[in-house]
């Protein structure tokens, strides 16, 4: 099977923006650091301003320490100021299109869904072209959010 068989699903054929944001996240998989389970996953996250943060799953000897690529696609966005995000792309060459374990969708929710009607498309990708697109609330129904507190977090400064 060709590692390019994603290119030819047809959810990516007709949304040529959406698919230039896969082929992103199909390249920086490249650079995951995932020796110990061999799964490598990249991420590609559109923030509110239309900048792209790429992320990869990255390992560690202690296995435990592992940080997954859509944690680290958002912790980039944050660090350079961008909170609101667009879109997410997540890439992996499992059979079927691997959705985000449960840490990475309540990291997402805490920027995606702290507002009532805001959401989060994210679409799964898999090498050999499978892809599932769906919202952030669907993979985390009644999410637990700055907003479950009522107040906005203490600290909540710079760039909103
Ligand atoms: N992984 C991700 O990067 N994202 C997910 O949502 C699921 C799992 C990574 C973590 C670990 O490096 C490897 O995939 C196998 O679990």
């Amino acid at each position: 099977m060709s590692h390019d068989a994603w290119r030819d699903a047809p959810e990516l054929r007709a949304n040529p923006e959406l698919a230039a944001l896969v082929a992103q996240a199909v390249a920086v998989r490249e650079r995951a650091w995932a020796p110990y389970s061999g799964f490598r996953v990249g991420a590609a996250l559109v923030g509110a301003s239309g900048r792209v943060y790429l992320g990869v799953n990255v390992e560690n000897a202690s296995y435990g320490v592992a940080v997954c690529a859509e944690r680290t696609a958002v912790v980039s966005a944050v660090a350079q100021g961008e909170r609101r995000f667009r879109e997410i792309a997540i890439v992996t060459d499992a059979p079927e299109a691997a959705a985000p374990c449960g840490i990475c969708r309540q990291t997402l929710a805490e920027f995606a869904l702290a507002e009532i009607g805001q959401d989060l498309p994210v679409t799964l990708v898999s090498l050999s072209g499978a892809v599932t697109r769906l919202q952030l609330s669907a993979l985390l129904p009644l999410a637990f959010t700055p907003r479950s507190f009522e107040v906005r977090p203490v600290g909540a400064t710079g760039p909103q």
